[in-house]
């Protein structure tokens, strides 16, 4: 097993970052944070990347949250700017042009959780456990997890999670919207994400990242700011070369070849 604590394949129009420190269920020291923004950072401005995978080497965890140890003889002034830079990274992650999924291959607690909840697709396998358990440690969420949680399961339902600590199971989670998909085995959800993840390699790249702004405007803009941003940004599609491919190759009933442009 090598010893980066991240990895980082590119291939295909993929990028995969894989947390690496099986043996501490994919803790998030400070090091695994500053990989994973450097390695996002790289996926967004690599242009032959499109889709970008997050999850957790092996079969028992995504990350298991914050790594404790580092919590130990931190005062609110020594923890801020470990904080900010998880919660910089979540809000780097959700604001990136193209799509990223979590393939959560195990626990997903803490800011596991919360960087799970910072991606676009969740998929999960049958083991997987999701939970904010920070309470549990006289703490709270610090990685937007107060925030989003509510915004994807509801108010009510976040906090139960946040006040209880508890984890669910994936198939709860999937339930009530926290995951998009459940797999039985983590093979068989690797198998389901890299299908997905070949379908949107191929999709339009300038639509795609303008349906994401629009769709993250769900949660940050007006309803009417949120109707003129989408409007603005239909328009803005047909100015691309892709729609030309697009509509071209549907009057042909023939296959479209986007060049993202
Ligand atoms: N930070 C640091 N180390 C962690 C960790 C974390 N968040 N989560 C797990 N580990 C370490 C354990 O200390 C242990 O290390 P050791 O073998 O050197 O003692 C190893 O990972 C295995 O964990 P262990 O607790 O023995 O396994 P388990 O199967 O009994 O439980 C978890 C797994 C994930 C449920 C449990 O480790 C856990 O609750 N972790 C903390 C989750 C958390 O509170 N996250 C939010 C932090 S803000």
């Amino acid at each position: 097993m090598s010893e980066e604590v991240v990895l980082l394949d590119m291939s295909n129009g993929i990028a995969t970052i894989t947390i690496n420190r099986p043996d501490k269920y994919n803790a998030l020291n400070s090091e695994v944070v500053t990989k994973i923004r450097e390695f996002m950072q790289k996926a967004e401005e690599d242009e032959a990347i499109r889709v970008v995978v997050l999850t957790g080497v092996g079969e028992k965890a995504f990350a298991s949250g914050a790594d404790i140890n580092e919590f130990k003889g931190r005062d609110s002034k020594s923890v801020r700017p470990r904080v900010e830079r998880g919660q910089e990274l979540c809000t780097y992650m959700e604001s990136m042009s193209k799509p990223t999924i979590a393939a959560i291959n195990g626990y997903a607690l803490g800011g596991g959780c919360e960087f799970a909840m910072a991606c676009d697709i969740r998929y999960a396998s049958s083991n997987a456990r999701l939970g904010q358990p920070e309470i549990l440690l006289g703490i709270i969420p610090g990685y937007g997890g107060t925030v989003r949680l509510p915004r994807h399961v509801g108010l009510g339902r976040a906090k139960e999670m946040v006040f209880t600590g508890d984890q669910i199971s994936a198939e709860e989670a999937h339930r009530i919207g926290l995951v998009n998909r459940v797999f039985e085995t983590v093979d068989d959800l690797r198998a389901g994400v890299d299908e997905l993840a070949a379908k949107l390699v191929k999709k339009p790249g300038v639509a795609i990242k303008l349906a994401k702004q629009s769709l993250n405007g769900a949660w940050s803009m007006s309803l009417e700011d949120n109707l003129v941003f989408e409007i603005d940004a239909f328009c803005e599609t047909f100015d691309t070369e892709d729609k030309d491919i697009g509509v071209e190759a549907f009057l042909s009933k023939g296959k479209p070849e986007f060049k993202h442009k």
